[in-house]
């Protein structure tokens, strides 16, 4: 057996999966949504029988090794190294160089440089009292959150760290490439309580710095004062602020058991409501959401609550954020009963129980918005009725649920004082054309959704459709053999081609074969076509008649044979 089989003996599809999507059961498959797509139905299958995948939404599929490759964009032998530490399997022992790769090994180099740096942190915080004060009695944080979000402090010295890394024999531009120093070569972080930031598995990428520097009156009037309030690692190989998650490795597992996830604010709103007990808080703390932030979350769970700060600032991000969920087709909640408390923090030191309580109930996003519809409208004048009876029901149109639905329509029939039937009148008016479609039968359907898909992905439609008809006249027997790489590539294309067309009559089968085949022999020409094109420039360049005159015949039966003559 070699390393790769190995791996995957002792690995199941299913679990690999599971480290990131939400699975569900599914007959003898399973199924999850696609993390390649946004969409509501899943549709990447997964056969435990088969140790495969395929993601219908993307047309794509393969085993544990191409699953890891394409949702944490490694390459091969990054994904071997990954998964064979998932599996405890020694790739020395297979003649495989580990980090073999020089990315790899940079990567491991900048790694190894934050544990120590990390290590440094936290006994420079054991060594200084106002640190200790600070972290302990100031930001109420016990031994255990301390411990789990790996927290310590940058002293004030210029280039403690630094002295103390290139003693242990990193080099400097290894500190550089870790994001650990500023442009004058000392120490980035100064004076600073040392917040760790953590991949999915737990390792230390980066930090965020809160300054504890107390400057005094006389002093901000001389000129100084203590930078900004927080200090994040700049891009560096390992951190990406756009993509980075605060807090996640600490919570997916409170995230899969509880159902949901909260977004707050800020690291300290993550530390402590994880600290309160609930670990299923995170925060894309530093920056502003972006789709990636909330595509990674939706492959845990699909109940995200927002639960920004109570101020201008946080009212903004949360409509930001709306907007961006509802581009990838998701629905969020918003938490904004604060009671009056700052930000999640705040609200924590008041009392774990209050915290609890607002993350348990909150407010659609679309109940919020109509709120703020409402906040700028006069809903005692027709106009104002009117304009916001306008935008809620196209809001409200958009909504799946027919019982959440018609509660919007109630709700804002009662808020401008109009009947419901002419709230209905006006829905209608809006989803009318929506409502009159009828449903067709499978192989309509089929053939309505295969005449949009480009080029590249019929194709792959296509390679489906043959490996069907391979299982048909039971060729697939001949080609038996494990080792043969096209034999595993063909089982990818079966597992694929028997969901798409497991299903189908006989004849309907034959009807798409034959209009596939049709298809293929359309993208065949098209490429020859682009192939004599080419052909045609360099004659044309060289100046050889002959030549010219043959492609002109060749392009000429090409183009015939396209629009249907012989
Ligand atoms: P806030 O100013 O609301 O801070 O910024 P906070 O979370 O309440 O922090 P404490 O409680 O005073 O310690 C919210 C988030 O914005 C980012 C940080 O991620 C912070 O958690 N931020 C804020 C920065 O990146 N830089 C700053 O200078 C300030
Ligand atoms: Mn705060």
């Amino acid at each position: 057996m070699d390393a790769r089989e190995e791996i995957k003996s002792r690995l199941a599809v299913e679990d690999v999966v599971g480290w990131y999507l939400e699975v569900k059961r599914a007959g003898r498959n399973l199924k999850a949504l696609s993390p390649f797509t946004s969409e509501r139905t899943p549709s990447l299958m997964i056969s435990p029988d088969k140790q495969m995948w395929y993601d219908f939404s993307s047309n794509q599929g393969g085993d544990i090794f191409t699953f890891v490759m394409k949702i944490e964009g490694f390459s091969f032998p990054e994904a071997l190294e990954f998964l064979a530490g998932k599996a405890g399997v020694d790739l020395a022992k297979y003649g495989r160089a580990t980090g073999g790769k020089e990315l790899t090994e940079k990567r491991l180099r900048l790694l190894n440089c934050l544990k120590m740096a990390t290590k440094y942190f936290q006994i420079v915080m054991t060594k200084t009292p106002a640190a200790m004060d600070y972290v302990f009695y100031k930001r109420n944080m016990n031994r255990a959150t301390v411990q789990d979000f790996k927290i310590g402090y940058a002293s004030d010295e210029k280039d403690g760290l630094k002295k103390f890394l290139l003693g242990k024999g990193f080099a400097e531009e290894t500190l550089r490439e870790a994001g650990l120093l500023n442009r004058f070569g000392g120490d980035l972080f100064r004076e600073r309580m040392m917040i760790s930031l953590m991949d999915g598995s737990g390792e230390v990428i980066g930090y965020t710095g809160r300054t504890i520097a107390v400057v005094s009156e006389l002093d901000k009037k001389l000129g100084k004062n203590e930078g900004p309030k927080y200090l994040n690692t700049p891009a560096t190989l390992l951190y990406d602020k756009t993509r980075h998650i605060f807090g996640l490795s600490q919570a997916k597992t409170a995230i899969r058991e509880s159902g949901f996830c909260v977004i707050v604010e800020g690291n300290m709103d993550v530390i402590s409501s994880h600290q309160a007990g609930y670990r299923m808080a995170v925060a894309t703390a530093g920056t502003a959401m972006t789709k990636q932030h909330l595509s990674s979350l939706a492959k845990l769970t699909t109940d995200i609550r927002l639960a920004y700060d109570g101020d201008k600032a946080g009212r903004e991000a949360t409509e930001r954020a709306v907007e961006i969920a509802s581009e990838i087709g998701l629905s969020l909640t918003i938490v904004d009963d604060y009671m009056g408390a700052k930000d999640a923090d705040e609200l924590i030191q008041r009392g774990a129980a209050l915290w609890g309580e607002a993350i348990a109930h909150p407010k659609p996003a679309v109940e919020w918005i109509l709120e703020k519809y409402k906040a700028g409208l006069d809903l005692k004048s027709p106009v104002g009725k009117k304009n916001y009876s306008d935008v809620a029901t196209r809001l409200i149109e958009k909504l799946q649920d027919p019982v959440e639905k018609e509660h919007y329509m109630k709700l804002v029939a009662h808020e401008i004082d109009a009947s419901t039937d002419a709230m209905s009148k006006k829905m209608a008016m809006v989803s009318g054309k929506a409502a009159s479609r009828v449903r067709r039968p499978r192989l309509q359907d089929h053939l309505e959704k295969m005449s949009k898909i480009t080029d590249l992905e019929l194709l792959s439609v296509i390679r489906q459709m043959m490996s069907v008809l391979i299982i048909f006249y039971n060729l697939g027997e001949k080609l038996d053999n494990s080792e043969n790489k096209a034999y595993n590539e063909l089982n990818v294309l079966r597992f694929g081609g028997e969901n798409r067309y497991g299903n189908f009559e006989k004849e309907d089968l034959e009807i798409e074969f034959r209009n596939l085949v049709q298809k293929a022999k359309l993208i065949t020409a098209k490429n020859h076509q682009k192939d004599w094109q080419n052909l045609l420039k360099i004659a044309e360049e060289r100046g050889d008649v002959a030549m010219t005159g043959e492609i002109l015949g060749k392009l000429n039966n090409l183009m015939r044979s396209k629009n249907g003559e012989r």
